[in-house]
């Protein structure tokens, strides 16, 4: 795009030491710069350490919660390394880590927090570029927002995911095969001690989800983008080839400072369009429309939730991962990876994209292959045939709502059935086990107030449990309808992100036990077959919930957090564009 070109050439590379920003602060010489550099010295470097010099904030997610980063500490030595290679220097930035097994209510709420204190702290500080270290799920977009919005050449070192679980022999998938053994659990044909040994066998090194969740799928996403090196992202992270990616990563971030090649140089429209149909290609997450939607908007690039669904049509599901398919992120990484896989969309990508390393996408797929086609499927013989992603409309989602048909059974995706409601998550889990609910398999199993600001943070609980009862008999799959988003790890015919919410008085709000509810997918329908003048009555007489947070930052997500089709953004954040360097005074 020729105004991105200008626009670099305006920023007259190549680069000088006295252009870099961290001369503002070290370079000059002055009352201010005194107190920088005796405070650089004070932590025992010399000026020829850190002057005139690429200063790379290497930015950690890690923390002594953050499972899925428990190797973040020898990788910022593994950057380290490569940034002085190259002639920069290294400084490790902690900020936020995003565990998404322990944060509650839900990661989803500090995503954008995380991007906020990404920003400040690389638009505050003395930093030239950036190697931004994340991979759990909301660390991947939550470190490419604040990055886009400071502006600052960056690159996204991939956490990598973990070896496949492990149990009796028997392989174990992330997500995907405990909800699949609870309901055996539920059913009685699993006893308390198998339960146990799985625990041992699920996560059993370094790493992020194995199977294509949302963690597996925004770092793929992210290399797609081109802000992750080629084949970075599916690299097992106790793998040798890790710590040398991340070596690679310091390095690339020192050259990147030096010919000023920032974010959304990289991430242009197309990059966006390209990383649709890759998720599309992975069966990938349903938590990465929301996020790509952030992103771009940060990138300022327009994208709406119906271009999802545009683009994704009509591309096969390729990658044979669970919850889609059989295999893990090690098998798909033999296989060849990601680079492997955007080898047989070829004909559907812009091979013109840049990847950060500076070549094309075509010039780097030119030199990957695919070495095993049960993993990495031909366009002839794809995992489903299904759509992987639909983004439904009617009344009872106005602006929107998405589901993955081909995580459904078949049956369902044309499905008229009764309501029943439940109002909220507290009262879903009390009801669920009883044996005298009144539910078959043909209801529609409703959840409402579990949107983003009446999860609060739009939680994941969209995959809604199927009724004990209804487990005893055999039934594996519903209808499911809700505000909530959904693990990546999750299946079923589960209807997500419904916009707006009803917290704030969207159309679910107003749904009744016993109302017929017709799912149509081919025709992307989703109707509430209660006549208008009806629900006219039902909203006069709706009242909204309390607010969930007297003070703090709940308060300030849920004054200011936008719907699922925006991406969840705060509104006040969700701007591209430039924000004044500060005042060095
Ligand atoms: Fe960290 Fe799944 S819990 S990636
Ligand atoms: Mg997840």
């Amino acid at each position: 795009n020729t105004d991105r070109v200008q626009d670099r050439a305006a920023r007259h590379p190549p680069r000088t030491p006295e252009d870099l920003r961290s001369h503002r602060w070290f370079g000059i010489n002055d009352l201010r710069s005194f107190g920088h550099r005796s405070r650089m010295k004070q932590m025992g470097y010399a000026p020829e350490e850190f002057t005139g010099r690429p200063v790379i904030a290497i930015v950690n997610t890690w923390s002594g919660l953050a499972h899925c980063h428990a190797h973040f500490p020898q990788r910022v030595e593994d950057v380290k390394r490569g940034v002085l290679q190259a002639g920069g220097f290294p400084v490790e930035i902690p900020v936020m880590a995003l565990p998404e097994n322990f944060v509650k209510p839900t990661t989803m709420l500090y995503r954008n927090l995380l991007a906020m204190e990404v920003e400040e702290n690389l638009r505050s500080q003395p930093i030239d570029g950036a190697v931004l270290m994340g991979g759990c799920d909301k660390t991947t977009p939550a470190l490419l927002m604040g990055a886009a919005s400071a502006g600052l050449p960056a690159i996204f070192m991939p956490a990598g995911p973990m070896l496949r679980g492990n149990w009796r022999g028997q392989v174990l998938g992330s997500g995907s095969d405990i909800w699949k053994y609870w309901d055996e659990r539920r059913a009685g044909n699993i006893t308390d001690a198998d339960w146990e040994e799985m625990e041992a066998g699920i996560a059993r090194s370094d790493g992020v989800c194995m199977t294509m969740g949302t963690a597996a799928t925004m770092t793929a996403l992210a290399e797609v983008l081109g802000m992750a090196l080629p084949g970075s992202s599916s690299i097992p992270a106790p793998d040798a080839n890790h710590p040398r990616m991340a070596s690679a990563c310091g390095r690339r971030a020192v050259e990147l400072v030096w010919a000023d090649i920032v974010p959304s140089d990289i991430m242009t429209p197309a990059a966006f369009d390209n990383a649709i149909r890759a998720s599309a290609a992975l069966a990938g997450s349903t938590n990465a429309i929301i996020h790509l939607i952030a992103l771009a908007r940060r990138c300022g690039v327009p994208l709406a939730l119906d271009r999802f669904d545009e683009l994704s049509a009509g591309v096969p599901v390729l990658a044979d991962i669970r919850p889609s398919g059989r295999f893990l992120m090690e098998d798909f990484y033999y296989a060849g990876g990601l680079p492997a896989l955007l080898t047989r969309l070829r004909d559907r990508l812009d091979l013109t994209q840049r990847n950060i390393d500076g070549r094309s996408l075509g010039e780097i797929l030119d030199r990957a292959t695919v070495w095993n086609d049960e993993v990495i499927r031909p366009l002839d013989k794809p995992v489903s045939t299904l759509d992987g992603l639909a983004v439904l409309r009617g009344n009872l989602a106005p602006d929107g709502c998405v589901m993955k048909p081909s995580a459904a059974e078949p049956r369902l995706l044309q499905h008229t059935g009764p309501a029943i409601v439940f109002d909220d998550y507290n009262q879903m889990a009390a009801a669920i086990d009883r044996e005298d609910l009144d539910v078959t398999a043909d209801h529609v199993m409703v959840l409402r107030n579990a949107g983003p600001q009446g999860g609060p943070g739009m939680p994941e609980w969209g995959m809604l449990p199927i009724p004990t009862k209804l487990v005893k008999a055999g039934v594996r799959d519903m209808v499911r309808l809700s505000d909530a988003r959904m693990s990546g790890t999750s299946y079923g015919a589960c209807i997500l992100h419904i916009a707006p919410e009803s917290f704030v008085g969207g159309p679910l709000a107003l749904v009744q036990n016993g109302d017929m509810i017709q799912l149509d997918v081919p025709e992307r329908r989703l109707t509430l077959l209660v006549a208008e003048d009806e629900l006219a009555r039902r909203r006069a007489v709706w009242t909204p919930p309390a607010r969930h947070y007297p003070r703090g930052y709940g308060a300030l997500f849920s004054a200011h957090t936008g719907q699922a089709d925006s991406g969840c953004d705060l509104d006040f954040l969700q701007a591209a564009g430039q924000i004044a360097e500060p005042e060095i005074h």
